[in-house]
């Protein structure tokens, strides 16, 4: 699989297979994670591995109780029966054999107080950087990941980090799963939004969720040529 394969081809996975995940294979996507650009080169990230299972069953568990009450109820405002059907979705979540805790560790202090928040920025930035590395890295192996972040949603996650003894200078910034995908087909093809659904996305009086973009937008609706085209596709949630 070439690297635009890897890319185009993720999936968020929600079920997998119990199957453990070798060490060279976690390490392998953790190489990808850490070839990341950052600011000033300064790599303010850090990765926690959770594998054994006493450990990692609680750890699904949380985050599908915050999937429940904090992201699709008090974010999303589904209701019950949406709730309940979308649930249904992480069936095999919990058979998830290793999860991957990224970690913003800021590795410099800045005097200046509005360079440190521009640092913080920067830094959450290539953490996304670096966690789209490790989930293309998985997709090229054959492992499923899935990005995770509703768990800030819960008091910062505070809960996470005094489970992990993560330090208290350290933010979680995303948790993913990573593991091999129970189903033969995990990857869905993504469905092309056509400008008639987003037009109809925009005018939804429907629930949150089902107003959510199902595919993802063509890259004619998001990159523009030399100059910025047409209005913006910005809508309220
Ligand atoms: C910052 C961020 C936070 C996310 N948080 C969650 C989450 O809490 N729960 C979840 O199931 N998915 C979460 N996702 C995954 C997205 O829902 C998913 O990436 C999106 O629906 C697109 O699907 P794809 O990953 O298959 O392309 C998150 C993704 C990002 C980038």
């Amino acid at each position: 699989m070439d690297c635009l394969e890897a890319l185009t081809g993720r999936r968020g996975v929600l079920r997998y297979d119990p199957r453990p995940v070798a060490r060279a294979e976690i390490e392998a996507v953790l190489a990808a994670a850490i070839a990341a650009p950052s600011p000033a080169n300064l790599q303010p990230w850090a990765f926690v591995v959770v594998t054994q299972p006493e450990l990692t069953r609680p750890l699904a568990r949380y985050l599908l109780d915050v999937q429940d009450e904090k992201v699709f109820q008090a974010f999303l405002g589904l209701r019950p029966e949406e709730t309940e059907r979308y649930l249904g979705l992480y069936e095999q979540f919990e058979a998830a054999p290793c999860f991957i805790v990224v970690c913003l560790e800021p590795k410099a202090q800045f005097a200046l107080v509005e360079h440190e928040a521009v640092l913080r920025d920067w830094s959450l930035m290539c953490l996304g950087a670096a966690t789209g590395n490790l989930m293309a890295a998985a997709h090229a192996r054959g492992l499923g990941t899935r990005w995770f972040g509703g768990f800030v949603l819960d008091d910062g996650g505070r809960m996470l980090k005094e489970w992990l003894g993560i330090p208290v200078e350290v933010e979680i910034a995303a948790v993913t799963p990573l593991g091999y995908p129970a189903d033969a087909t995990p990857i869905r093809p993504r469905v092309p939004q056509t400008r008639e659904e987003l037009a109809a996305f925009r005018r939804s009086d429907q629930p949150a969720l089902a107003r959510l973009l199902k595919g993802k937008l063509p890259v004619e609706e998001v990159v523009h040529f030399e100059r910025w085209n047409g209005g913006s596709l910005h809508v309220h949630l």
